[in-house]
């Protein structure tokens, strides 16, 4: 029996009964063959390789690769190349991140032309000149989600079972691990006519990255002993997955992991990821617990918001409509618990000390302090200016997303945090950053922010508030599709500030 999964649609779609694998063994050696020609062809353009612990031995999958040259460019004529439609990607890209302005376009190229036309369609009704600000180039970020979804098949290996594989909680913290398995598990194979239908394929041939279906919550649920603090079985989980498939499939090998990758919202996400040496080392990570100081690598891992959905979907508070500034008597708000030692710098320095204008709770947040009635929680933050997001034991916080959601201007106070989709977005224009040695200066930071660059900054909230959230079907430029975006990128190995 199915278990229920995070589906708000109903029972799950049924399995399909015949799943289109690749005919022959033959095919597949030759088509390994060409696909390996073309990404050694692109390496020298990036990091993809550049990891001195796989090149000895890319050098010799690269001679297997020669070898049969011939026998590759016979069948690219019938198959997609998939490094050639990335290369092809890339080439768009760069001619658009180039063009930058919509009205300046002097490439001559008119596929690349990005109207205004285009972005009203694209992204709504908004001025240019707020989206400049806000990403780092509307452009290349525009022509990079077009060729994504025109181009980007995730291949999902069917290895595992529930509940460790192939599906992961969606009621917690870790909510976006279990949504994110869930809605590429989701997806059927199109009709072979419609070929183009979802970013899933079922033909590995035409992947552009694989994904490995585990869930590091389920993991810790089921194989953690409490208390223990031993954290090798998850390793042994993710080390075991990744023997698998690369036993059982060409493709990990053929790249050394270079483009597989994960996704973990557990604070033990990298942890476990350390149970395979090339997953760490050459995998690309989607990881919540995104510290650049405990070996998160910005240019090959991702960046995931951590996002809280108690009740499965976001809170009703935070759907509604917006307060404006007007009606935020507080400057900051935060509520939480002294987890780390940033919560407790943090409660240590501000707790209790000025409620009326500067609230901020050890969990004891008064009931009926909200307007109305709901959670005062979220009432609190929509009637804040500012919402302080510290690190708790680990730098990420879903504090960053509600806030985002009760257009209140995140306060991000966590060091060696790399931000979420920080390669299309500028946080510095929804965000202020505030380093955790600032903590006891934070209420006079914040003061010095002039009133018409709050009113930016929560423009900029507003602007990118569609980037986080989630949404069942998943909705163009939601959280699923950045998420699945960003992993589009570095396996283009592209970026999009310039
Ligand atoms: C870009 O599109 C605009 C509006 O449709 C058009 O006026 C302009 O000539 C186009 N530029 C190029 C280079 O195609
Ligand atoms: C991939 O490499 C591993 C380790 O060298 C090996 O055990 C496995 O059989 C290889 N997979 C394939 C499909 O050849
Ligand atoms: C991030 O990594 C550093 C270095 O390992 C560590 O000191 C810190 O506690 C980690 N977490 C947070 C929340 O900063």
């Amino acid at each position: 029996m199915a278990p229920p999964g995070c589906s708000h649609r109903g029972e799950r779609e049924p399995e399909p009964s015949s799943r289109p694998r690749v005919a022959s063994c033959l095919i597949l050696a030759v088509t390994l063959c060409a696909v390996l020609a073309g990404f050694l062809s692109v390496s020298g353009v990036g990091m993809l390789v550049s990891s001195p612990s796989s090149s000895s031995s890319l050098a010799q999958r690269l001679s297997t690769g020669i070898a049969s040259e011939t026998a590759g460019i016979a069948v690219g004529t019938r198959m997609p190349s998939v490094e050639r439609e990335l290369d092809a990607a890339r080439g768009a890209i760069r001619r658009a991140a180039r063009q930058r302005s919509p009205h300046g376009g002097h490439s001559g190229c008119e596929g690349n032309n990005v109207s205004s036309a285009n972005w009203r369609r694209f992204i709504g009704e908004v001025e240019y000149a707020r989206l400049e600000r806000v990403y780092r180039n509307p452009s290349a970020f525009y022509r990079s989600y077009v060729e994504m979804k025109r181009r980007f098949k995730v291949y999902v290996y069917e290895e595992g079972e529930p509940p460790i594989v192939h599906e992961g909680p969606c009621k917690n913290i870790y909510t976006v691990e279990g949504r994110f398995i869930e809605e590429l598990e989701l997806m059927v194979p199109p009709p072979r006519a419609a070929a183009s239908a979802g970013v899933r394929t079922w033909d590995p041939a035409r992947a552009h990255a694989f994904f490995l279906p585990f869930s590091v919550s389920q993991m810790v649920q089921l194989a953690y002993r409490p208390l223990s603090y031993d954290l090798a079985p998850l390793r042994s989980l993710v080390a075991d997955y990744v023997r698998v498939v690369a036993s059982r499939h060409p493709f990990w090998n053929r790249s050394a992991g270079a483009d597989h990758f994960m996704l973990s919202c557990h604070d033990w996400g990298p942890h476990a990821s350390r149970g395979h040496p090339e997953l760490s080392a050459n995998g690309i990570r989607a990881l919540c617990n995104a510290n650049t100081s405990e070996g998160f690598r910005p240019a090959k891992d991702v960046s995931v918001p951590e996002i809280n959905l108690y009740d499965g979907d976001t809170t009703r508070e935070l759907r509604a409509p917006a307060p404006a500034q007007a009606s935020r008597p507080f400057l900051a708000f935060f509520a939480g618990g002294r987890h780390g030692h940033v919560r407790d710098l943090l409660l240590r320095h501000w707790k209790g000390r000025d409620p009326a204008a500067f609230p901020v709770y050890e969990y004891d947040l008064p009931t009926g302090a909200g307007t109305g009635d709901g959670n005062p929680y979220y009432s609190f933050m929509r009637r804040a200016r500012f919402c302080l997001c510290p690190s708790g034991h680990e730098v990420a916080s879903p504090r960053v997303v509600e806030a985002i959601q009760a257009e209140c201007v995140p306060v991000v106070v966590a060091d060696w945090y790399a931000r979420p989709f920080a390669d299309v977005l500028r946080w510095e224009t929804f965000s202020v950053a505030v380093p955790v040695a600032d903590i006891p200066r934070l209420r006079e930071v914040l003061e010095r922010i002039p009133t018409p660059e709050v009113e930016r900054l929560r423009d900029g909230v507003r602007l990118v508030k569609r980037h986080f959230t989630l949404h069942q079907p998943p909705e163009r430029l939601d959280m699923f599709h950045m998420i699945l975006h960003s992993v589009w990128l570095r396996r283009l190995n592209l970026k999009l500030n310039h």
